[in-house]
Formats: structure tokens, sequence, C-alpha cells
């Protein structure tokens, strides 16, 4: 852990991806994990393009029923600690794969959230974005101005990630002197390939994980601990 911590301390660049287990400890599901969301219910058949427009009340229901577990959960001592050690690097990104909010709950700034925020809501029809943070009376949703579907402002599978996230994501990976990877499975594309691409420019990878990943084998060090534990020591 202290020569880890030297590499944290030391770096000028700092760059940190986090997935859903960070969020694990505020009581957030992960998806993957034991009681995660992708074990009780197909993915496929709620975060597509093609299931929304095959039954987007169904959806719908799925995305109310998370919002409200997540408004539920507040930022854990992970979240706190990536947040402080924001303000000590003078070039630092959190690239979050989390659509949770709880990274900015938390006062994180510099953050790039990859797959967009449950609390964004767009419409399909003319494209007017939002954030709403409470519950919709009636599902779906409809927008006020043309009528048409309101949809959750995530990155559903198959669809695009935010340009201007990504582009910002992968700069950062190209010049970060240290990367930390914390509570993700690393299995989905691309931020699956995010510590190949930070290695190949040079950078240490740490990775926070209680299990294996299939980024373990790159790591320059992995602590297998929960990130709420593991994040304030290294970080602090
Ligand atoms: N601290 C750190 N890591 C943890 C903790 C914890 N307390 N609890 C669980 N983990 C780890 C698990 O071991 C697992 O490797 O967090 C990881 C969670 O993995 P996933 O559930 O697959 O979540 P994530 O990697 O964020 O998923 C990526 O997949 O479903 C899509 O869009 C969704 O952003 C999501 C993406």
């Amino acid at each position: 852990m202290d020569v880890a911590r030297g590499w944290v301390r030391e770096c000028g660049s700092l760059c940190i991806l986090t997935g859903a287990g960070v969020s694990a400890e505020s009581g957030v599901p992960t998806f993957r994990g034991p009681e995660g969301l992708w074990k009780r219910r197909d993915p496929i058949s709620l975060a597509t393009p093609e299931a929304f427009a095959q039954d987007p009340k169904e959806v719908w229901e799925w995305y109310q029923w998370r919002r409200k577990k997540i408004r539920g959960c507040a930022p854990n001592a992970g979240h706190a600690a990536i947040a402080a050690v924001e303000g000590e690097k003078r070039d630092f990104l959190l690239v979050t794969q989390n659509v949770d909010g709880l990274h900015r709950a938390a006062g994180s700034r510099r953050v790039e959230e990859i797959h967009g925020s449950i609390w964004g809501i767009r419409c399909v029809g003319c494209g007017a974005e939002r954030v709403e943070r409470d519950d919709f009376p009636e599902l779906p949703p409809r927008c006020g101005s043309c009528g048409g579907l309101l949809r959750p402002g995530v990155v559903w599978f198959g669809e695009m990630l935010p340009r201007e996230a990504s582009d910002a994501a992968m700069e950062m990976l190209s010049r970060c002197e240290v990367l930390i990877v914390a509570g993700t499975s690393a299995v989905v594309a691309p931020a699956s390939g995010y510590a190949a691409a930070a290695k190949r420019h040079g950078a240490r990878v740490i990775e926070v994980n209680p299990d294996e990943t299939p980024v373990s084998g790159i790591c320059d060090a992995t602590f297998r601990g929960k990130s709420g534990e593991v994040l304030p020591a290294l970080l602090g």
C-alpha cells in the first residue's frame, strides 16, 4: 500500500475509472455481483433501444424502480476519498460508468459520466434534454413540448458513448501517470479497454476490487478489498 500511495502522491496526472462496485457500499446494486441486477433481469430486454421501442412502459418501470432505490442512497467513503484527492491534483479526471450521480453528490467536479446519468431524460421526438429527479406519475413519460416519448439519459447496450465524455477520457488515458481502476468487472467495452490504453502510454495501473477481473494481470498493484475501505487508505 505504501508504494502505491507514493505513486498517487507523487504523480501530477491522476485518472480514476469507477464502476458499480464503488457504489455497492452505498446500497446501489451492482450488475454482475451475486445480487446483481443482471442476475435477476435480462439486460437485453431492459437496457437496449430495441427493448425501449418494444415496451417503453416496462423499461421505465425498471428505471423508475432504480431511481427510487438510488434516491435513498448516499455517497460512501470511497466516493469521498476520490472527491478529496481531486483538489490535490493539477491534472485529474474521474471517469465513471456509474449513472447514479453519487460521485457528483460527494463533490467530484472533474468527472466524465461515460454511460450518462439516470437523472437525465431526453425526448426521442424533439431531442429536448433535462434533469428530472422526481418520479413520473405516468409511465412512459411524455415530452411537454412535442408529446414524444421521454427516455432515460443513460447509454444503452449497442449505443455510442457521449462523444465529448469519451474523447476526454481517451485524452486523459493517453497522458495520466497513474490510473486507478475501482469497482468494475471490466467486461463492458469501451471502458474494459481503458486500463490497457493507459498502460500502453506508460501509466501505472492500480486495481481496487474484492475480486479478480480481466485487467488484474496488467495492473502494477491490486488491492482485494472494498473501495470504501481501500480508497481512503490509498488516496488519503
Ligand atoms: N468495492 C469495490 N469493488 C466492488 C465492491 C466494493 N464494495 N463490491 C463489488 N465490487 C466489484 C465486483 O467484484 C465487480 O468486479 O465491482 C464490480 C462490479 O461489476 P459490474 O456489476 O459488472 O459493474 P460495472 O463494471 O460497473 O458494469 C459496467 O455494465 O451493465 C453495464 O452500463 C452498465 O456501467 C455498467 C457496465
